[in-house]
């Protein structure tokens, strides 16, 4: 079978690395794809670019794809899987409960009619309404841009200030376009974050192993909010209690209330979590993969994971077989200098193939381009090195003894990732 991955991030670098491993696979597409996918022994990038809906479609038809993966969140927002899907199975929700990620009114609408638990919260449409909201509740509070805004529309104020600051940004400034013409305020959630990731097949979710990434752009959870710097797995705050409860009051909960609305869920359910001292509250639904996550849960899964997709598009996750190893896994990213402001592209990367050469590392490509013989920077995630075995400090080590092989000018990386797993252990 030929697959199409869509995207051209860490994630689908990782996506195309695990489906080429399928016995059943001949070739892995990726549209656009990155120069990792086109190093792997059956991996292609094709020039189609993610929002190309005519593109994909005669690229699928021409080649007798079987399978098309959609990494990213904005053109399963605009209903890319709808656009496909008589065409061969496409793996993803469609556009109507795709909006769980899209918009954050909907989202917060959406657990409150299915009482799953997230944290108290008013909806505005103008910065002024949103003012006076903020300064009767006081800080700490959150301000929210409502729609997708690459994982930069949160603004967690630490007082009120600054919550004015993130309001009038969004609503006056209009500095995440029309994705902050709405914004969502709400309650301030302590506790430790979570992630969990888990297929759907529109009344089945399973979920995967535990993982956690680290969003602050800086050690020790400081600095601005990024698409996250780094994650492992598994994630020691959630138990095997806490998943239980989790499966319970959050993803069965989410797939039967989509089911129940007439808009079944298929494809990825990522619930991101604050675990506190009431048990998980949902910080966030995403509903694709998470970047860096996929990089940390795919090297664990020991299952075929393209029978996993084709058993969510037709209804049948309940029969599949799903595995991992019982190791860990971590991944460091190693980002542009000035990531995520302004930042300079171009920058010859040397070592991947040293760091590559450790069987038990692999580095993803994200933001890297090809420039004739030379690898590039190309984005603010650039690369993440990855590594895996039994131990998790030893793993750590191994993830640090590859990412200081890889070296490009101005690079910038934390240097805590995992750090708050072994605190823990
Ligand atoms: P989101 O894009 O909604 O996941 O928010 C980005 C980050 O902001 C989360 O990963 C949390 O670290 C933080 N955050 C979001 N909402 C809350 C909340 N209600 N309480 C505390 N932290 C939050
Ligand atoms: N790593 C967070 C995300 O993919 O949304």
């Amino acid at each position: 079978m030929k697959v199409l991955v869509i995207g051209s991030g860490g994630r689908e670098h990782a996506l195309a690395w695990k489906i080429a491993q399928s016995e059943s696979v001949t070739k892995v597409y990726c549209a656009p794809g990155n120069p990792g996918v086109a190093s792997l022994a059956k991996g292609e990038n094709v020039a189609i670019a993610v929002g190309d809906v005519g593109g994909q479609r005669a690229f699928i038809e021409a080649q007798g794809i079987g399978l098309v993966v959609v990494g990213p969140e904005d053109p399963l927002a605009d209903g890319v899987v709808d656009a496909l899907e008589d065409l061969c199975p496409v793996f993803g929700p469609r556009k109507a409960p795709a909006q769980l990620e899209a918009s954050k009114a909907f989202a917060k609408a959406f657990m409150a009619r299915h009482n799953i638990p997230t944290a108290a919260y008013a909806e505005f449409d103008t910065a002024a309404a949103a003012i006076t909201y903020v300064k009767e509740q006081g800080a700490p509070i959150v301000v929210k841009a409502d729609g997708l805004a690459a994982g930069k529309g949160v603004t967690v104020a630490t007082d009120v200030d600054m919550a004015i600051a993130a309001i009038n940004d969004a609503m006056v400034g209009k500095v995440f376009g029309d994705a902050g013409g709405k914004i969502i305020v709400e309650a301030f959630l302590e506790g430790e974050e979570a992630s969990i990731l888990a297929f759907a097949d529109g009344k089945t979710v399973i979920p995967m192993v535990t993982s956690q990434d680290h969003k602050a752009a800086y050690d020790g959870d400081t600095g601005p909010n990024t698409g996250g710097m780094g994650a492992y797995s598994p994630a020691p705050v959630v138990t095997p209690e806490m998943l239980q409860r989790i499966e319970d009051e959050v993803l069965k909960p989410c797939v039967e209330g989509m089911a129940k609305d007439g808009t079944p869920y298929t494809g990825i359910l990522y619930a991101g979590l604050m675990i506190g001292p009431d048990g998980p509250q949902v910080v966030e639904f995403n509903v694709r993969f998470g970047d860096p996550e996929t990089q940390v849960v795919l090297p664990r899964m020991t299952s075929d994971i393209v029978p996993v997709f084709l058993a969510c598009c037709n209804g049948t996750l309940d029969q599949a077989d799903l595995s991992y190893d019982d190791g860990t896994c971590v991944t460091v990213v190693l980002a542009s200098g000035g990531y995520p402001g302004s930042y300079e592209k171009g920058k010859v990367i040397t070592g991947i193939a040293d760091a590559d050469a450790d069987p038990q590392v692999t580095v993803f490509h994200a933001g890297t381009k090809q420039d004739g013989d030379d690898v590039v920077t190309n984005g603010g995630r650039v690369l993440a090195v990855t590594a895996w075995g039994d131990d998790l400090k030893a793993t750590i080590e191994r993830a640090y003894a590859g990412l200081v092989k890889v070296s490009f000018e101005g690079a910038q990386f934390r240097t805590d990732i995992g750090k708050k797993a072994l605190d823990r252990l």
